[in-house]
């Protein structure tokens, strides 16, 4: 397939690039600088220079897609008003073309709200984190859309090996000298390394039904107090006990988005594995961090 990816050098779409190429897809990758677009060239993707906030100056040059895979957001506080406008312009160009093509759009954890003990699954009422409900009527129009066959994955806490949502207890380990975690330690979260949601694309791609909804999640919830403490076993920090940031400081330091990372929540991926036939192998998350570097 002929596969155009927003957000290619992000931590989702760097890993979904690698592995649409390892399969054998032509990969082409919106670029907005020179820099994303070499680093797309060095997966094997074919840059095509653009901007998510500026769809105009792009949209109307598509060459023929089998499929889109969006992936892209710059997290600032216009991110709903860019998506709504990349939609009003991506959706008729891609009406426009030979064949209907496949549209695969990102939501996320975050959408669930806090949902303590219960695991949420596919069916699950949204309560989106205020600073992502904007995404919910994104979604909503991506699989009610004519000109696509449209697709939604919601993945968990995305982690690599020192990066994603482990980069800043990477960073702290070896800077700070303590590991933070925001609201307790008993916060648990919804985890999935980025190669195994990167072939839970593929095969939503490849197998999904139009109109279909997917959870990326490979461990239901782990607590940010274990891997806090794993971060600080690794490195061995002064202190193993994590330093407690209230989701108040964290809104401060990040932006409002950030109160997701005190979200007690647990998801899972079921629907995925029995219905696409998803194999997640990054499954031991502490023996993963103990093992890295
Ligand atoms: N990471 C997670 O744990 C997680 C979990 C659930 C849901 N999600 C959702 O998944 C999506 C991607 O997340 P991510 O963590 O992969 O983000 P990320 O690492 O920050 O990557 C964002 C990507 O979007 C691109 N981008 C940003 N602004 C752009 C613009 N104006 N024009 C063109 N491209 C632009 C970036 O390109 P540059 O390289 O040029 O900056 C990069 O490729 C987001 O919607 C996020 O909410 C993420």
């Amino acid at each position: 397939m002929r596969i155009l990816v927003l957000g290619g050098t992000g931590v989702i779409g760097t890993a979904v690039v690698r592995e649409l190429i390892a399969r054998g897809h032509a990969v082409l990758g919106l670029a907005r600088s020179k820099t994303s677009a070499t680093r797309l060239a060095g997966f094997g993707a074919t840059p095509l220079r653009g901007d998510i906030t500026s769809p105009d100056m792009w949209t109307g040059q598509l060459p023929q897609l089998d499929a889109v895979i969006h992936a892209a957001c710059d997290f600032d506080s216009d991110m709903g008003a860019t998506d709504r406008r990349l939609l009003d312009h991506l959706l008729p160009a891609l009406g426009a073309q030979a064949n209907r093509p496949r549209f695969i759009t990102t939501g996320g954890c975050w959408l669930f709200g806090a949902t303590g003990d219960a695991i949420a699954t596919e069916e699950t009422a949204l309560d989106p984190l205020p600073a992502f409900a904007w995404m919910v009527p994104q979604l909503a129009r991506v699989l009610a859309a004519t000109e696509v066959d449209g697709i939604v994955v919601h993945p968990a806490m995305v982690y690599t090996a020192d990066g994603g949502v482990f980069q800043r207890f990477h960073r702290d380990a070896t800077e700070r000298h303590a590991v933070r975690v925001i609201g307790s330690e008993s916060v648990r979260w919804p985890l999935v390394h980025a190669d195994d949601l990167a072939s839970l694309y593929t095969l939503a791609l490849e197998r999904a039904p139009a109109r279909s909804t997917w959870i990326g999640s490979a461990n239901d919830g782990v607590t940010v107090g274990r891997i806090a403490r794993a971060f600080a076993k690794r490195f061995g920090t002064h202190s193993r006990d994590p330093q407690i940031m209230s989701a108040d400081a964290a809104a401060a330091e990040w932006g409002g988005w950030a109160r997701g990372y005190a979200l007690d929540q647990r998801l899972s991926g079921a629907k995925a594995q029995h219905e696409l036939g998803w194999r997640p192998i990054h499954v031991d998350v502490e023996s993963e961090i103990a093992e890295s570097g």
